[in-house]
């Protein structure tokens, strides 16, 4: 497995439909928050999928739970141990490949996101 390249056009898509140019600090509240994760996953999907998608198994139909950049596999690591039969809530699964393997190895997998853009993805 390789790891995901980092061009420097990264997050070209998203800083360009909303217009971000640097990194400030800021005081938000939770509907802030929210909606600048919304509007950020949303115009980031497509480049997020195009830089991340094959290390994270995005397309693989058994889908693919990678923990970190480091590449630990839960297939590997099992960290999460059994989870047949298990009730797992994936909060924040993207395009869900966790979501979609955990579903293979015998869990009842939801997986929960703010974003329709990455949704639509998966
Ligand atoms: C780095 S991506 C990880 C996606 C997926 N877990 C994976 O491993 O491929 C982070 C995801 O968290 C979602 N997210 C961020 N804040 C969230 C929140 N408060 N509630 C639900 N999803 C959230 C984003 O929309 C995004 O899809």
């Amino acid at each position: 497995m390789t790891q995901p390249t980092d061009p420097a056009d990264r997050h070209g898509e998203a800083n360009s439909i909303l217009g971000t140019a640097g990194v400030s600090r800021d005081r938000l509240d939770s509907a802030d928050s929210e909606r600048a994760s919304r509007a950020w996953w949303d115009a980031d999907a497509a480049d997020y999928h195009r830089t991340h998608g094959e290390f994270l198994g995005v397309d693989s139909a058994a889908g693919e739970f990678v923990w970190c950049p480091e590449g630990l596999h839960e297939g590997d690591v099992r960290l999460l141990g059994d989870v047949a039969g298990r009730d797992v809530l994936e909060v924040g699964c993207g395009s869900a490949p966790c979501a979609r393997w955990l579903a293979g190895q015998g869990a009842r997998a939801v997986g929960l996101d703010l974003s329709m853009g990455m949704l639509t993805r998966g």
